[in-house]
């Protein structure tokens, strides 16, 4: 781990440069964070789940066509990833309110959404991640018309088949949150989806009892992250089969904290 260059960290991942040109490896840490870090918290095994979840929906999108940067999951924490150069914006699609639409609508959490709705964010941490509309997008040269056309339909499928994919286990996906990146080849770019798609970044109820399994029982202090992280992982069937608990973390140590 540490003999490889670190590229860049972020709040729940690194990114050291990979063992080829052109890739990564995106290594998924125990810290969760909420409120733009104001709000700070390891959780033990978190990353293991986030990357062998996140390993599964992106293969299952592969499998449907969706262009990805994920190439392949290397160990408990870590994958291989294309770089890509990272478009500077959020992009959050709604089923059902829940979260900052409550708030600045007045929406009642639980409500189903007339339609999916996308919403997109500027990825600047200094700034909170503000609201922007398409004409912020374009005219600030973040991304190209073109580009933001694709960049909806990919999100607009992915939300239909996750939607599907969700519900075969009983989950009901109430919003979630996507990032993209240009992947360039000599002749030419692709818009692929990037980062991870995890609990961490997903609204994820159960259909029968609406128990939340995501990031907001972090977030509201519920407690039982790791329970309800484990048990998506379950239901998809991609629980590891060692303890989560017992995987090397950052620093590369053993832990063990139960
Ligand atoms: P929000 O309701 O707080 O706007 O969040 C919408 C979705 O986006 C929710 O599933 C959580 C996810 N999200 C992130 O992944 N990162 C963030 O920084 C925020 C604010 C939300």
């Amino acid at each position: 781990m540490s003999r490889r260059s670190k590229i860049y960290e972020g709040k729940a991942k690194i990114l050291y440069e990979g063992p080829e040109p052109g890739t990564l490896i995106q290594y998924f840490k125990d810290d969760a964070t909420a409120f733009n870090a104001q709000k700070r918290a390891t959780l033990q095994g978190k990353g293991v789940l986030n990357n062998v979840i996140s390993e599964h929906v992106f293969t299952q999108l592969d499998a449907i066509g969706i262009p990805t940067h994920f190439l392949r999951r290397l160990s408990m924490r870590e994958q291989l990833v294309r770089a890509v150069e990272i478009i500077p914006v959020e992009v959050v699609v709604r089923n059902v309110a829940a979260g900052s639409i409550c708030k600045r609508l007045g929406l009642e959490e639980g409500t189903a959404l007339p339609r999916a709705i996308v919403e997109y964010y500027y990825k600047d941490d200094a700034l909170g991640d503000p609201m922007i509309s398409e004409e912020h997008i374009t005219a600030f040269g973040w991304a190209q018309d073109f580009e933001l056309d694709e960049i909806i339909h990919m999100a607009l499928r992915v939300n239909d088949f996750l939607c599907g994919m969700f519900a075969a286990i009983g989950i009901r996906l109430v919003d979630f949150k996507l990032e993209f990146g240009r992947f360039y080849t000599e002749e030419h770019m692709q818009i692929v989806l990037a980062d991870e798609i995890s609990p961490d970044g997903c609204r994820l109820w159960d259909m029968k009892t609406n128990e939340k399994l995501d990031k907001d029982r972090f977030r509201r202090d519920m407690g039982g992250e790791i329970e309800a992280y484990q048990e998506v992982a379950r239901r998809l069937g991609v629980l590891p089969s060692a303890d989560i608990r017992d995987i090397a973390d950052g620093d590369g140590r053993k832990k063990r904290k139960v």
